[in-house]
């Protein structure tokens, strides 16, 4: 395609333009040094690069954005770089899930807006991966994504710690005495030692794993180290590929299918993956048209064992999934046993299953088979109804305990996790292990933006009796590098006036996982009578992007989109700007 003229081109509008128009479009692209000749028709490959000092997870994406920048050069393309909005998780507050859809929303109108043919998509950490992905949905231009990669594993006191897993399990054994202060801060510099995303099974891993199962990156690409070399081989070769795909003018809406999402849920339940994962691939389908509701995530899942032996749910880190043989490994055993729609294309212009089908595996203990799995088939995300989450609610059963997936118990509630943490060392709290915590007010609306804090950590009392889990219910979301038995999305969210808003203190709940039922033993009338009682709570923001925010947004089994945003505006070129 190097030189050749190609009317086809949306850039050509820009570029190939006569007169003024064309002149100011050329003219100042000029002042960075560009010669002539990459005007002459070549496709323009966009990189949207969510790079800043503080997301520190993609912090190194312009390295990567470097590298992909030679594959398209060697393709014969255009390469031109953009920032886009960058979500650092450990910094942004009160979540950078309040931003997911903003960044969605920028990057649309920037691709849009712009002389692009094609996309490569730079992201990392937890966001930014869902983001962009929604955002090119909605625009339908060729796109690659190519993730920045996981840190090289923690390592403390000549064991691997996993990033974020730890944090918890740090805390606890502060509070209950078995750590001190001077080793958890030694301990908080041995978790981080390099770029690159939690390295955990937590959210950035899966939505990494989950771009590659739906066929947006190329494959292994979730799983290289992001200081690895092959990171930056498999960005310059996403630079030679999305030229390819903007020649064959293959676009997302072909690759992100109804097929690619089921294999996308399926992979997500053999790699142990994050609850959050729910909410975004419900979102990106939203964006595309393509029909997925909570259903199809317990439906599809529950003939599907855990094959990662990954923590948060086990053992090992991304390192070590990457020198095992990486995700087309895991792929190839779910397309082994017909659990895979092989034929589903991606990227690479082959089906998924033609990429995984010689896929090796090098560490049985890291990977395992579905003849000999890490957990059974059924343990991984469920789907919960009743009257307390009448429009679902799920739980990570493989970061549960096993004997509180059935449990019965009485309601402590509190209004915010503040409110809970403002009493949680009290000797004297009224709680015992069979007690069900209700943290409320966490939802889409109610924090705002849903944040990671429904696993909230357990109050002294019970840590110092040895007591390492309890049941927690919570219209908030937890991270994915987090365990314990903690019922998430509870949905319609209290702030939206569910009936988690109506729990009283005292009032028995019943979780019964297996029966994928969520109980609060409360009359209908009663809860009438309630209702009629409840108040909402003031608005967060009156103005700016909370303000719009908490007045579109979707509930949480709705992916927490914008309703404005479901759906695409497509990449028709916008009417000249001089
Ligand atoms: Fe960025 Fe975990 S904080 S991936």
């Amino acid at each position: 395609m190097t030189g050749t003229a190609n009317s086809a081109l949306r850039s050509r509008e820009w570029f190939g333009a006569t007169g003024r128009s064309g002149m100011t479009h050329r003219s100042w692209m000029r002042s960075q040094g560009f010669t002539p000749e990459v005007f002459d028709g070549r496709p323009v490959i966009g990189i949207a690069t969510t790079w800043s000092e503080l997301a520190p997870c993609n912090v190194h994406l312009h390295r990567v954005a470097e590298s992909v920048k030679r594959g398209v050069w060697q393709a014969g393309g255009f390469p031109l770089e953009f920032p886009a909005m960058a979500l650092g998780e450990t910094l942004l507050r009160p979540t950078a899930m309040l931003y997911r859809n903003l960044l969605a929303m920028e990057a649309e109108e920037l691709m849009r807006a712009n002389p692009l043919d094609g996309v490569v998509l730079l992201s990392g950490c937890d966001k930014t991966t869902p983001g962009l992905l929604m955002a090119a949905a909605s625009v339908d231009l060729p796109a690659v994504m190519v993730t920045g990669g996981p840190m090289l594993s923690g390592k403390y006191q000549g064991t691997d710690v996993g990033s974020g897993t730890a944090v918890w399990r740090f805390e606890e054994d502060l509070v209950a005495g078995r750590m001190t202060q001077e080793e958890c801060t030694f301990a908080e510099g041995c978790m981080a030692r390099s770029n690159g995303h939690c390295m955990t099974m937590g959210t950035a891993s899966t939505m990494a794993s989950m771009a590659e199962a739906l066929g947006m990156q190329l494959p292994y690409s979730a799983t290289w180290p992001a200081v690895d070399s092959r990171r930056y081989e498999t960005a310059q070769r996403a630079g030679q590929v999305i030229v390819g795909l903007v020649e064959q003018d293959l676009r997302p809406s072909a690759i992100m299918t109804r097929a690619a999402f089921e294999n996308a849920i399926r992979v997500n339940a053999a790699i142990g993956g994050s609850t959050n994962a729910v909410i975004h691939l419900l979102a990106i389908a939203g964006r595309l048209g393509v029909p997925l509701s909570l259903e199809d995530f317990d439906v599809l899942a529950r003939d599907v064992p855990t094959l990662l032996n990954l923590q948060p749910s086990g053992t090992y880190l991304m390192e070590d999934f990457c020198y095992a043989g990486g995700l087309p490994a895991v792929m190839r055993e779910l397309d082994q046993a017909g659990l895979l729609h092989a034929d589903a294309v991606t990227v690479t212009g082959a089906g998924i299953g033609a990429n995984v089908a010689d896929a090796p595996c090098w560490n049985r203990d890291v990977i395992k088979t579905l003849a000999d799995p890490f957990q059974p088939a059924g343990t991984g995300t469920a789907v919960l109804r009743g009257n307390l989450a009448p429009a679902g609610a799920v739980i990570k059963q493989s970061a549960s305990s096993p004997h509180l997936l059935k449990h019965r118990g009485q309601a402590l509630v509190f209004d915010s996790p503040a409110a809970y943490y403002a009493v949680s060392n009290d000797p004297d709290l009224d709680i015992d292990e069979d007690t069900v915590l209700v943290i409320r007010y966490c939802g889409p609306q109610g924090y705002p933006g849903m944040p990671e804090v429904s696993n909230v950590a357990l109050p002294k009392k019970l840590l110092l009796r040895g007591v390492r889990d309890m049941v927690r219910i919570c219209d908030g979301r937890m991270s994915g590098t987090a365990y314990g038995t903690v019922v998430l999305h509870v949905s319609p969210e209290a702030a939206a006036g569910g009936p988690l808003a109506l729990v009283r203190t005292g009032d028995w709940i019943t979780l019964d996982v297996p029966a994928r039922a969520l109980t609060l033993e409360v009359s209908d009338e009663e809860l009438a009578a309630r209702a009629e009682q409840w108040e909402p709570p003031a608005p967060h923001a009156s103005r700016g992007w909370t303000r719009l925010y908490t007045e579109h947004v979707l509930q949480a089994d709705l992916g927490a989109d914008l309703d404005f945003l479901v759906g695409g505006s497509g990449h028709e070129v916008p009417r000249d700007s001089h």
